[in-house]
């Protein structure tokens, strides 16, 4: 297949260890992967994942929320940011922060969030401790178009892990973790490739021979 050899910027909003945001830097790294990171964002200053983008030499800026009058006040210098990078996709790679229209406007379906459950099961904070503490025995994480609402809007790819009679939080979260690196990247080939197309509360994805939007990891 020949692609081409325009890559797409995206920008990449974290607020922790980044290792999702390591998966898309490692697959952006491939020189056929059609897209390339711009920027990473932090609200939060030592988060890790600013020292991975600054080794991978990606502008990496700290943007702290604290001194902004409202939640709609700090996406405006969020979306000023990413435009100033030219930035067309956005990453939400463990971004521990409720966003407002102004973002998701600004962003409108050219917005994706790694949630790690299997929505719409478990949106919010802890999924992995969430399915623990209703004895679910399948978890798995997500990713989906950022709407309004927490971990909410269509749904791309997920992967399913089993919940282990001994597991706690960590090491469920763990084994579901490997699985975000996993499809992540994935739903951003496809973004960039512009094969997503959103009908309603669905998306649509064209598949190449092979592909798939569904992975079940056994133990
Ligand atoms: C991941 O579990 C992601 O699904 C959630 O926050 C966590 C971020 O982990 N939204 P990392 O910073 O990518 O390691």
């Amino acid at each position: 297949m020949t692609r081409s050899t325009h890559k797409i910027p995206i920008g990449v909003l974290i607020s922790g260890s980044g290792t999702n945001l390591q998966a898309l830097i490692d697959a952006c790294a491939d020189p056929a992967f059609p897209a390339e990171i711009a920027v990473v964002i932090s609200n939060r200053r030592h988060a890790f994942g600013l020292e991975r983008a600054r080794k991978a030499g990606i502008p990496a800026v700290w943007l702290w929320h604290k001194p902004h009058p409202s939640r709609e006040a700090y996406d405006a210098v969020l979306v000023d940011t990413l435009r100033a990078h030219g930035v067309q996709w956005v990453c939400m790679a463990g971004f521990m922060r409720i966003i407002t229209r102004v973002l998701i406007d600004a962003y409108a379906g050219k917005m994706l969030n790694i949630h790690p459950a299997l929505l719409p099961a478990f949106p919010g904070v802890d999924g992995p401790g969430q399915a623990l503490d209703h004895g679910a025995q399948v978890a798995g994480c997500t990713v989906h178009i950022v709407t309004e609402g927490v971990d909410a809007g269509p749904i791309l790819v997920q992967a399913a892990v089993p919940v282990l009679a001994d597991d706690d939080r960590d090491a469920l979260a763990a084994r579901i973790l490997t699985q975000e690196h996993r499809i992540f990247p994935l739903a951003l080939r496809w973004a960039a490739e512009g094969r997503i197309r959103v009908d309603g509360d669905r998306a649509h994805v064209d598949l190449l021979p092979g592909e798939r939007r569904s992975f079940l990891v056994d133990a």
